[in-house]
């Protein structure tokens, strides 16, 4: 044989031998794929509910076998940091929400350190400078204020509606300094605030609107999706979540310049924007090795100019993974959360002589993150007897996170302004409560959960 054959032959096995690797692989993969599948039904059959003993949780991950399939998947493909996963999820969440860009990150409330901090940006032509205000409620989760004092901000308290638990806007206006840049808010449980007067306000003093819809994916105003309506919106996808990663969380905007500034706060502080193993001239910027700062040597790496004070916030491809599988079942979860919120309005109205029952706006579509509950002042009881007779009975409750966060140990002496008596949050932190509505809650659940809320109101 002469040497050319020689050749010939040794590529055809070669080729042979990877075609063999790869069909291998891709048969243990199915393997795996299959057995995953059987322990799930496994672990489905010894699934049941009994009452009074099994707990009936407020939230939780939903999932079915193709979440955990997604995520063992991509951990035998072991790219393990941000990649493929990650981008296509960031895509797929942003078409869904028809914004510009979303960004993935490690949790919703690095989101908000994120958000904050982007405008906080030299790559904006007016940044928020220290000292600067932004008008904000204090009836809720604590990471929608800290990023404002991280980030050496004034937050500026305004009061919420006791029916909507939503920032009234009424207060915005009144709240407004020389020194106001921003309103930073979360859409209340679910419930979306009043976006067009916001939005209007916003328009008319030139302040940048930064929606904290961590609680509130797929939430509608006047059609449009909550998180759609400010300059940057944040997300969750912690298990209580709308969808779930574990941990995880994103920003959308069709702001392009923050979007920048944010994956640069995001990734380390670094100047370039360059995805994950784009090579340097294929890359965003087309130009690592020619850049000018002033004060580095000329074409310095530009993967090693940080022109912003960052972090590294970034998501793991494994939770995007398990991201990508749950955003596909979006609508049936957004389904069945408004489908649980409604049985148990229904069956608490005629109690609304006791409690004060969930109001939202006309045009509003709340996809509920929860059912809050507040007691009314001449009900006969107390909160704590009501959560203390659910908690016994097995249903877990919550309270409306910080209740007043001025009150919380960690919050008492920060820099702040205060508008008004807040006395509605005075009035959340010591009546409001919440239940669950997510998709988790089977039909005998949430009538266990009825009859129980039943049993106890009846009483009084
Ligand atoms: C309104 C709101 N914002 C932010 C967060 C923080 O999200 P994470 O737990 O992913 O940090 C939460 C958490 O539940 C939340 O409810």
């Amino acid at each position: 044989m002469d040497s050319e054959k020689e050749n010939l032959m040794k590529e055809v096995v070669e080729r042979l031998e990877k075609l063999y690797d790869i069909r291998k692989e891709s048969d243990l993969r199915r393997e795996v794929s299959e057995k995953i599948s059987e322990i799930y039904e496994l672990r489905k059959k010894k699934e049941m509910f009994i009452p009074g003993k099994t707990k009936v949780n407020y939230s939780g991950r939903v999932h079915d076998e193709k979440e955990i399939q997604a995520l063992v998947e991509s951990s035998i493909d072991f790219w393990l940091t941000l990649g493929e996963k990650g981008l296509k999820f960031e895509k797929q969440l942003a078409e869904h929400l028809g914004m510009n860009k979303v960004i993935v990150c490690n949790s919703g409330s690095s989101a908000n350190l994120l958000a904050i901090s982007a405008l906080t940006s030299h790559l904006l032509e007016n940044p928020l400078k220290e000292g600067d205000e932004i008008i904000t409620i204090a009836a809720g989760f604590p990471t929608t204020i800290a990023p404002i004092i991280q980030n050496n901000l004034i937050p500026v308290f305004v009061d919420v509606e006791l029916e909507t638990l939503n920032i009234d806007p009424n207060q915005i206006e009144q709240a407004i300094s020389q020194r106001t840049r921003a309103i930073f808010f979360a859409h209340t449980l679910g419930n979306p605030a009043q976006m067009d007067k916001i939005m209007e306000i916003a328009k008319r003093h030139n302040l940048y609107v930064i929606e904290d819809n961590c609680d509130a994916l797929d939430s509608k105003y006047n059609g449009k999706l909550t998180g759609t309506f400010g300059d940057i919106s944040t997300y969750s996808f912690y298990p209580p979540h709308h969808i779930t990663m574990g941990e995880g969380g994103a920003l959308a905007t069709n702001n392009h310049t923050l979007a920048r500034a944010i994956t640069s706060f995001r990734d380390w502080g670094r100047d370039c924007y360059c995805q994950t193993g784009e090579k340097d001239t294929q890359g965003a910027c087309k130009n690592r090795f020619n850049h000018k700062f002033k004060n580095l040597p000329e074409g310095y790496d530009h993967k090693y100019v940080y022109s912003h004070i960052g972090y590294n916030l970034k998501p793991l491809d494994l939770q995007c993974a398990i991201g990508l599988e749950q955003l596909k079942k979006l609508s049936e979860f957004t389904k069945k959360r408004k489908e649980n919120f409604t049985k148990i309005y229904e069956t608490l109205k005629k109690h609304e002589n006791k409690i004060i029952l969930p109001e939202w706006y006309e045009g509003a579509e709340p996809s509920w993150f929860a059912f809050p509950i507040t007691i009314r002042e001449n009900s006969g009881f107390v909160r704590t007897e009501f959560v203390k007779f659910l908690e016994d009975k097995q249903i877990e409750t919550r309270m409306l996170f910080g209740g007043n966060i001025l009150r919380q140990p960690g919050f008492e002496n920060i820099k702040r302004r205060v508008v008004g008596d807040l006395k509605n949050t005075e009035y959340i932190i010591n009546n409001t409560f919440f239940i669950g509505v997510y998709p988790g809650l089977t039909e005998e659940k949430i009538n266990y959960m009825i009859k129980c809320i039943n049993e106890f109101l009846s009483r009084y």
